[in-house]
């Protein structure tokens, strides 16, 4: 049985398949109609989400199968202080699948080591989201037509933004990759990705402050908003949640085919007159990620159709 924690437990050619699954979904969605008839996913959110949770069930739901579970820890028997273990044990009996988000690094590790069901991570506190990696990974393959041999830049909150983290140790598994890490001092990535990731692959990096200094340069830009949830204090969020806004006068000095990627939700940190500009794709972004869990939903099961 396998679990999704990290983008890295599917190799290159695993994920290039589940890709290509993907691909095949969105041009033939009929073919996979049934395909998890009788079969049932929970999802079980300890933290808000909009995409990822209906994302997860509409994919499910797209391919025959059933949904349950709950949106908050409020909700759950967590509220009256039941254990992540215990709570997989019990959905274990429940569902044939599950996806966890919790605010807490972690805990879909302990889900998985107690389950007797495939466990999607979901996104766990500021560490890893690898389910939004596959979105983004089939976003960069549908705009460039590859993944690697670019230069992305990575902008906004790359201390506490999971999405960032769990992108760059994937994506530093394919040649000619660069990246330029945009971010005020006290969001930069934190130091355990940038030298055991970035440093011991050997790939090029630079850390600067301005965007505007990064933008000429930038084959992709991956916006991300500043993670509100995350910080200790509102007066050190309030401080820093405007410092980055893409704007169309930013994106003038953007290559014509520099697309722009945010996981969402956005806040400030791109205008809305930025989403008519041809390479806006944030919102196709979100699309691709109902066939990705598609596909994923079905690899995990090892359903084939
Ligand atoms: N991208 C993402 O994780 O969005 P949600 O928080 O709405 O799930």
């Amino acid at each position: 049985m396998r679990h999704l924690m990290s983008p890295l437990d599917f190799s290159v050619e695993e994920l290039d398949k589940l890709l290509d699954l993907a691909s095949d979904i969105e041009a033939n969605p009929k073919k996979y109609a049934h395909a998890c008839d009788g079969k049932k996913l929970a999802t079980l959110f300890y933290e808000p989400s909009t995409r990822t949770r209906l994302s997860h069930e509409a994919a499910m739901l797209n391919l025959g199968g059933s949904i349950m579970g709950f949106s908050s820890a409020e909700s759950s028997s967590a509220a009256k202080g039941e254990s992540v273990s215990d709570t997989i044990r019990t959905i274990s009996c429940y569902a044939d699948i599950c996806a966890m988000r919790h605010p807490k690094e972690g805990a879909p590790m302990v889900a998985c080591q107690h389950s007797s069901i495939p466990v999607i991570n979901a996104g766990d506190g500021g560490h890893q989201h690898p389910t939004q990696t596959l979105t983004d990974l089939m976003t960069i393959r549908s705009l460039k037509g590859h993944l690697g041999n670019m230069t992305i830049g990575l902008c906004g909150d790359l201390k506490f933004g999971r999405t960032v983290h769990s992108l760059i140790n994937a994506l530093v598994r394919y040649p000619g990759m660069k990246f330029v890490l945009i971010s005020p001092e006290e969001l930069r990535l934190p130091g355990y990705i940038r030298h055991d990731v970035l440093e011991k692959n050997h790939v090029p990096y630079e850390e600067v402050v301005r965007l505007e200094d990064a933008l000429p340069d930038l084959d992709l830009l991956y916006m991300t908003r500043v993670q509100k949830e995350r910080f200790f204090n509102e007066e050190d969020y309030v401080r820093m949640k405007d410092f980055y806004i893409l704007d169309a006068k930013k994106m003038k000095l953007a290559k014509d085919d520099m697309y722009v990627l945010h996981p969402l939700p956005r806040v400030n940190e791109i205008s809305t007159e930025v989403d008519d500009d041809p390479r806006a794709a944030y919102f196709k972004q979100m699309q691709y990620g109902v066939y990705v869990r598609m596909a994923l939903i079905l690899t995990l099961l090892e359903i084939e159709v």
